[in-house]
């Protein structure tokens, strides 16, 4: 581990430690925490600390707010997307007081953090409700450094992120002669990607799922060039399909092209051509006449005729993958393989997870998605990892340069 990890810090009693974490969680119509896997995910860190004998002051982003953060109704239009639900289910998984405040930065904040006493946690209001943070702003990175005497980043998910708490936070640190590391779960992924990127035990598999390819190009070509096959599942393979010229009757597929890019189907002949010796497709799918006429579901061998869309892999193809996936040495998973949130097509994302869990292989899974559908079916204790990254996966594994990690320091 080339960066300087918490490991790394010389005594903390009565120290304060600002701790970006990516508290981002996804959140029901009721704006109930639907999945808190990223809270559970900083707790080593924030335990650790507040073991040793430091007070945190604790922030995070959560989701993307609308329109202006200083107009007069920005925080009425957003009022889902305080910290308040956050800030309770951290204190109830620490087991001890969490005091949230109602804003970023400010005189109140200052106060709250020069009053903190060793065991203290503080959680400031979400980052994106202030305009320093989208904006990089120098003055509002120096007033969140003012509040604390170390940095610690352990918000892998938003590492790919150049926002004013990933990078000009830490380079304020850095002008203030203060320590700037890493958080345990940030160096846990950066251990296990960097042996994923630099030695893994092959045969090596990428199983490659999900709606959009555009989206994943760079992701795609990177892993072409590490792994020895790629089996490829959820609505992306109708796009593939088509880009090979067979039917895919109703299905979903991609055709929009982002102004001056190439279409989603030459961008899948592309992707085919440079993979050929290792991409495969499906040999069956899961159909339906309307994605809500479960009913009507049934397997399609080969081409899909008008009038059917395809929701989920075939059991041909899952037996295809399952008897890749046994033979793997290694398992890097992004995408489910259908339609997973509508439990009469989850049957092919269940059976790879399933077979994921029982391999004798290093098995990787990253993604959003990828990761909740591993949860719901129980199995995240069964995989060798659980990236809590979907960007910051995609973009690590594609081998994008992260700012906010070149800010921490070195060993
Ligand atoms: C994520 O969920 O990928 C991270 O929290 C980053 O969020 P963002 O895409 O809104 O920057």
């Amino acid at each position: 581990m080339p960066k300087k990890t918490i490991a790394d810090l010389p005594d903390l009693t009565g120290k304060k430690v600002l701790v970006r974490v990516d508290f981002n969680v996804p959140m029901d119509e009721a704006g109930n925490i639907s999945n808190d896997r990223r809270i559970v995910g900083a707790l080593p860190t924030l335990r650790t600390l507040l073991d040793r004998g430091a007070a945190l002051v604790v922030m995070s982003h959560l989701g993307q707010p609308d329109g202006d953060p200083t107009s007069s109704d920005f925080r009425s239009k957003n009022a889902r997307l305080t910290m308040d639900r956050v800030a309770v289910r951290l204190g109830e998984k620490l087991g001890r007081p969490v005091t949230k405040l109602n804003d970023v930065v400010g005189l109140q904040v200052q106060h709250a953090a020069d009053a903190l006493k060793p065991g203290d946690v503080l959680l400031l209001e979400n980052v994106r409700f202030h305009p320093g943070e989208k904006a990089k702003d120098k003055d509002f990175a120096q007033q969140l450094a003012n509040l604390a005497d170390v940095y610690v980043n352990d918000a892998f998910g938003t590492c790919h992120r150049s926002d004013a708490s990933m990078v000009a936070v830490p380079a304020a640190f850095k002008a203030a002669g203060k320590p700037r590391v890493v958080g345990l779960l940030v160096a846990k992924e950066l251990e296990i990607l960097d042996g994923l990127l630099s030695a893994p035990k092959r045969p090596m598999v990428g199983l490659l799922g999900g709606a959009k390819v555009s989206d994943k190009v760079g992701f795609i070509k990177s892993l072409l060039s590490r792994v020895d096959k790629v089996l490829i599942g959820g609505a992306m393979t109708y796009l593939f399909l088509k880009a090979q010229g067979h039917k895919i009757g109703n299905s979903f597929c991609e055709t929009k092209a982002k102004e001056g890019q190439k279409t989603p189907v030459q961008m899948a002949q592309e992707i085919l051509e440079l993979g050929k010796d290792k991409i495969i497709l499906p040999v069956d799918h899961l159909a339906v006449t309307d994605i809500k006429a479960f009913d009507s579901a049934k397997v399609v061998d080969g081409e899909i005729p008008d009038g059917l869309a395809g929701v989920d892999i075939g059991p041909k193809t899952i037996a295809l993958y399952r008897t890749e996936i046994a033979q793997a040495a290694t398992v890097v998973w992004n995408g489910p393989m259908g339609k997973f949130e509508d439990e009469p097509y989850s049957q092919g994302t269940r059976s790879i997870a399933n077979a994921l869990s029982q391999a004798h292989a290093v098995t990787v899974v990253g993604g959003g998605e990828t990761a909740e559908a591993v949860e719901e079916f129980g199995l995240a204790e069964k995989m060798t990892h659980v990236s809590t990254g979907g960007g910051a996966f995609l973009e690590y594994v594609e081998g994008t340069p992260f700012k906010a990690l070149a800010e921490i320091d070195d060993r």
